[in-house]
Order: C-alpha cells, then structure tokens, then sequence
C-alpha cells in the first residue's frame, strides 16, 4: 500500500481526502460522521459574525450539475464556539476552520475560533474580485492568530495575480476553488427559478467544474511556494489523483459527500491508494505536481497523429464511430482506423468505455 499522509504546514493527516466548508461539515456531528466516514482532515462550515439568512430552496441536483445558494452557516457563531467545533476535535484529525468575510468580520471572529483552530481558511466568495479586500482580510486573521491562514479563491481568470499577491501578503496556503457563478436552472414545470434567492442565481459545483479548479490549481501552483489545497469537482479516487497532479497538496470533497453520504471520503482515500499501487507509486507526494513536469516534456505540435486501435481490448460497440466527425471510423471484423481521415482530434480516446483506443504524442 502506498503512503498517503500528508503533512501540511506541520499538520498531519492520514490522508489528503478532507471535508470542505460546506453541508458535509456543516456541524461538529456531521464532521464526526465524516471522519468515521474516511475523511483525512476537517474544513468545517464558514461562520461569520451574523449567521446567515439562507433562501431556500438553497439546492438542487441538475443533470449539469449541482446548484445552491447556501451563504455561510445558519448556525451562531456562539454556537459555533460553544459546541460544535468543541464536538468537531473530538475527531481527532487536524481541523481547518472556515470564516469570511470583511477585514471587520474575521477581526471580529478569528479571536473566538483561536482555541479550536489547527488553521484556518478564509472565504473571499463575497468580497468581490479585487484582490484589496482579500489581502485585508488575510491580515486580519493573521493579526488575530498564530496558527498558518489559507486563502481560499473564486474561479478567477487572474488567479495568478491573486494568489502571488496573497503569498506575498503572507498568506500560508491557498484553497481553490469555491462554487462557480451566479448560475441560474428553471423548473420549466412552473417556470420558476429552481433556487430559492431573490435573483433566482446559484452557484454550481461538483464534477462540472473540475477543469477550472484543475487549470486553477495549475496555473497558481506554478506561481507560488505556498501549499494550495484542491477543491472542485472530486468525485473519486482519480478526479483526487488529477488534483493532486496539478499542485495540489490535498483536496477537499463538497457536493460528492453530500449525494453520497459521509463514507465518500474513505472510498475516496482508498480509490487513491488503488491508483498509486497500480501505477507503481510509492507515496502520494510522487504525483503532487505531475502535471507541471509533463508538460514540459511534452512534444507540442499540431499535425495529425492518428488514433491507434487496441482490437484485443475493443468491444465494437461503436461508440467512437458514432461521434467521429471525421468519419475515420469503420467497424466490420474488427475496428479500423483510416490514418488518412483522423484528424487526431482525441475524442474516441476519451469516449472509449474499455480504453482500447490510444494517441500517442509523439
Ligand atoms: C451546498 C453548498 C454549500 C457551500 N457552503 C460553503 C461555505 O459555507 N463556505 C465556502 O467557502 N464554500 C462553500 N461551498 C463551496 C464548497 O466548499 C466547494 O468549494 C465547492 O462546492 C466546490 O467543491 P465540490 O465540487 O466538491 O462541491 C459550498 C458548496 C455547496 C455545494
């Protein structure tokens, strides 16, 4: 079995599958379930000075994704102090807390989080997209405490500038990337908007946007020295293995553990393990970053290089032909390939429900 510890800012953790604020840690029982359930650490539910007025309906499970309008928690601050994160370290796993958002709410908040804190995570969701008030913030909590700040991002498309500006300000880790948006589904029964907020808006999460946080996660891991934390879209041990591979040190799990309940974390964790024994690898950190070195010794080019066809493996059942635009594709005896035709486009590759088909990059 490969190691999958992880040591983060001197916080260890069994595994690198942790909740995210969110539903899944939405109290200290929850985050006891969760961690019987196979989660590695804790991110508890974002707290802040008021507790939220949240609309409901506040989610939804669309067939393109999964929508919610939930604010922070719904719980006190008071109630957070008193009980829950009191109830969340029986656990036993370090616990990341989550709070937002003004410069004069995590002022106000970090001091009463202090005792409970192993770290902490600070939403910027409603600080807007310039990088002033997030840096503000950032040196609120790290005034208020000792122990490392994370900052975590919006999908932003300048997620460099922000996280170098965040690193530079003295941030210890990154978290990327909350829920994607204002989205907006319509139950056409009624015409309504499915989400109970005034304008109707959401904000869209799970297997979705896992190519934002991958290429978010990417891009800022290739400007900072600082460890960022995955979120976005994990649904499995490889959707955790991609993460990792862009430059993530850990990921964080939302909307898979709340459709499949708290035991996602574990099956996740060993889904990981799975992948590093079959792929030979002897610890998870060997693929923390993959992606950045394999780029680099990838042979960029745009002439075509034909789709190859594994016929041991193939099953025919026609899917690739069926959306083969370039009409390269004829299944008879067994499946042919006209290297005349393929554009090299790649989409039989991903389609391909037995993996028999390959293109190679050189
Ligand atoms: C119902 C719901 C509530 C959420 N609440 C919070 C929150 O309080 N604070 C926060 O920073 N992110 C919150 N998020 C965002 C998640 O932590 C996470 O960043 C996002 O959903 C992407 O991860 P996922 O695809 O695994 O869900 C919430 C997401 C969902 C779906």
């Amino acid at each position: 079995m490969a190691n999958i510890n992880v040591n983060i800012l001197g916080m260890k953790f069994n595994n690198p599958i942790f909740t995210a604020a969110g539903p899944g840690a939405k109290d200290g029982e929850m985050c006891i379930a969760a961690v019987n359930g196979g989660a590695g650490g804790l991110v508890t539910k974002t707290i802040s000075v008021e507790a939220a007025d949240v609309p409901r309906p506040c989610m939804a499970n669309t067939n393109s994704g999964f929508l919610n309008t939930e604010l922070w928690s719904e719980l006190t601050k008071e109630q957070w102090i008193e009980k829950e994160y009191k109830k969340a370290k029986e656990a036993g796993v370090p616990m990341i807390v989550s709070m937002g958002y003004t410069s004069e709410q995590i002022s106000q908040v970090a001091p009463l989080v202090k005792p409970y804190a192993d770290a902490v995570e600070l939403s910027t969701h409603y600080v807007g997209t310039d990088v002033t008030p997030m840096i503000n913030a950032l040196k609120a909590a790290k005034d208020a405490l000792d122990c490392p700040v994370f900052l975590k991002m919006s999908p932003h498309t300048d997620i460099q500038k922000i996280a170098k500006a965040a690193e530079d300000a003295g941030a210890d880790g990154l978290v990327m990337i909350n829920s994607f948006g204002p989205c907006m589904a319509i139950d056409i029964e009624t015409g309504l908007p499915i989400m109970g907020s005034k304008t109707g808006y959401g904000w869209l999460s799970g297997a979705p946007i896992r190519p934002l946080a991958i290429r978010n996660i990417f891009d800022a891991s290739q400007v900072v020295n600082i460890p960022i934390i995955g979120v976005g879209g994990v649904t499995n041990g490889r959707d955790a293995a991609e993460m990792l591979m862009a430059g993530a040190s850990a990921v964080q799990v939302c909307t898979e553990a709340i459709l499949k309940g708290p035991k996602v974390y574990g099956k996740i964790a060993k889904e990981l393990n799975d992948f590093l024994d079959k792929n030979g690898y002897k610890d998870v950190s060997e693929i923390v970053g993959l992606a950045h070195k394999k780029i680099k010794e990838r042979n960029f080019r745009t002439t075509s290089m034909p789709a190859v066809v594994n016929n041991d493996v193939c099953i025919k059942c026609g899917v690739c032909r069926t959306s083969c635009v370039y009409d390269a594709i004829t299944i008879d005896e067994k499946l042919v390939i006209d290297s005349e035709k393929c554009f090299g486009c790649g989409l039989c590759v991903t389609r391909c429900p037995k993996k028999a088909l390959s293109i190679s990059y050189r």
